[in-house]
């Protein structure tokens, strides 16, 4: 099967997630298409399944990836879809503990309801990816989260 992986990134670090996963889809023995959205508007891709992913800014998804959702409606309507985010890891300290409304609703579970509403069959589970930063780095284990989440995406098919 062909997937696509769509991503959006502002300082690299959804699109070393993005990439990890297009690894995992190879290594899994499928063809991966890796989509930078912010390098090209490419609205007419098909394939087999999509990921969708996103920077979480302002609680939300990157206006590239809204418009790549919409249009990519046509394509992928009926096919299975997996959302994927970074967000900041929440800080250890209690007393910062309302900075989880941050990510709480962030552009992973927007992403996974956008495309929901847009008919695609979505995977329930969304992957969230920590930043140790407001610009990174990954969390040691964001990478190896990715793969095992392509694994368990691929089950479902
Ligand atoms: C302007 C701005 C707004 C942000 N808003 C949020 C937010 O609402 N929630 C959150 O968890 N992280 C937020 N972050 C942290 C981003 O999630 C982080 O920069 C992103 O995961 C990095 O991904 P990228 O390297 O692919 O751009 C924000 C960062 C910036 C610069």
């Amino acid at each position: 099967m062909k997937g696509i992986v769509a991503f959006d990134s502002v300082y690299g670090n959804t699109k070393k997630v993005a990439e990890a996963i297009a690894e995992e889809i190879k290594a899994q023995g499928h063809e991966a298409v890796l989509l930078d959205l912010g390098l090209a508007m490419r609205t007419n891709v098909d394939g087999d399944f999509l990921l969708v992913g996103s920077p979480t800014r302002m609680k939300r998804m990157t206006s590239r990836t809204k418009k790549f959702l919409r249009k990519a409606k046509k394509n992928f309507a009926g096919k299975p879809m997996a959302a994927f985010d970074t967000i900041m890891a929440p800080p250890a300290d209690p007393e910062k503990r309302e900075a989880k409304k941050w990510t709480e609703n962030g552009a992973g579970p927007k992403i996974r309801d956008l495309a929901e509403k847009k008919g695609m069959k979505v995977f329930p589970e969304v992957l969230r990816a920590e930043v140790i930063d407001i610009k990174g780095p990954l969390t040691l284990y964001a990478l190896d989260d990715s793969r095992a989440f392509v694994q368990r995406f691929l089950e479902s098919l």
